[in-house]
């Protein structure tokens, strides 16, 4: 067992965790886009709770121009754009590839208008998968960061309409640009969704002076990382008041203690994105640190934290 001030538990601690249907042997899995396969060669990916896939399109598209990664003071910003081979080639081709690590397999769905949504969601359903995160919250898919998912009207119509066409369960990934999570959670919860992801990464600018320009191809990016942490768990914090499904922490995370922080917050379960790209053991190393750090927390169950926040 590793970490500072850290222990070997003296009890077995369970590290299981429901999100709707789905049972998961930990909370630990990636955030989309940010761990793809040929990491596997690296790391041992079926330690991890789940994995999550690149967001996938009904069709093929090539996503933003350079630059698409930028550093900012304790955080990433980027506007990749999300490209897609389409969902026949990311069934013929990604799909099998995540499917060979060992761990449950989430895809995360995407699309430019509702319909896109749901055709997607139709051609996945003779496909292998544990569950689908309905991605309404890419900020980078037009100009200005402007995302489907400031929309709660347009978020309860998405969710419903690929809860209806899939069996598995539905995440839904919520954008932080939103001056009220709640209802959009809870707009979720209502269209049938198994859990919400809160959240994806903030709109954000970088700009260069010299050129009068901004330095990412597309203009405005998101901003994750450590930035970003206590915003993202505030807006945890929020939707878990508002709704009875399971939310999934994203943000800023990067250590063992980060997770408990989100579960404290009222998340079940976390992804971790940004750090990965510096260390990309880093979540099978948290995995591998929280039997210790619960025991540490005076508890045998690691869902015994969620929520558990007081003011
Ligand atoms: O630009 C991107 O590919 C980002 C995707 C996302 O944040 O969902």
């Amino acid at each position: 067992m590793s970490g500072p001030g850290v222990t070997a538990p003296a009890r077995p601690v369970d590290l299981s965790v429901r999100l709707g249907d789905l049972e998961l042997a930990n909370p630990v899995m990636p955030a989309s886009g940010c761990f793809g396969p040929e990491l596997a060669e690296l790391v041992p990916v079926h330690r991890l709770g789940a994995v999550v896939t690149k967001t996938v399109f009904a069709q093929a598209r090539p996503g933003n121009r350079a630059h698409r990664l930028g550093e900012s003071a304790h955080g990433m910003l980027n506007s990749v754009g999300i490209p897609s081979r389409g969902v026949h080639g990311f069934a013929r081709t990604d799909l099998p590839a995540y499917q060979r690590l060992g761990a449950p397999v989430i895809v995360s769905v995407g699309g430019l208008s509702e319909g896109e949504y749901w055709r997607v969601t139709e051609e996945l359903a003779g496909t292998e998968h544990a569950a689908i995160e309905v991605n309404v919250s890419c900020p980078n898919l037009e100009r200005g960061g402007v995302t489907l998912g400031s929309d709660v009207g347009a978020v309860r119509r998405v969710v419903a309409g690929v809860v209806a066409r899939t069996d598995v369960p539905v995440l839904v990934k919520l954008s932080p640009d939103l001056a009220t999570i709640d209802a959009a959670a809870r707009a979720a919860q209502e269209a049938g969704a198994a859990a919400v992801t809160v959240c994806n990464s903030f709109p954000g600018l970088a700009v260069a002076p010299e050129t009068r320009r901004a330095t990412l191809g597309n203009g405005t990016g998101g901003l994750s990382g450590p930035a970003i942490k206590p915003l993202a768990l505030r807006l945890v914090w929020q939707a878990a008041q508002a709704v009875t499904i399971p939310v999934v922490g994203c943000g800023g995370i990067a250590t063992a203690h980060d997770v408990a922080e989100f579960l404290v917050a009222g998340a079940s379960a976390v992804q971790i994105g940004t750090a990965t790209f510096a260390r990309p053991f880093v979540m099978t190393e948290i995995v591998r640190e929280l039997p210790a750090l619960a025991a540490r927390l005076g508890v045998t169950r690691l869902t015994d934290l969620v929520g558990t926040l007081s003011f």
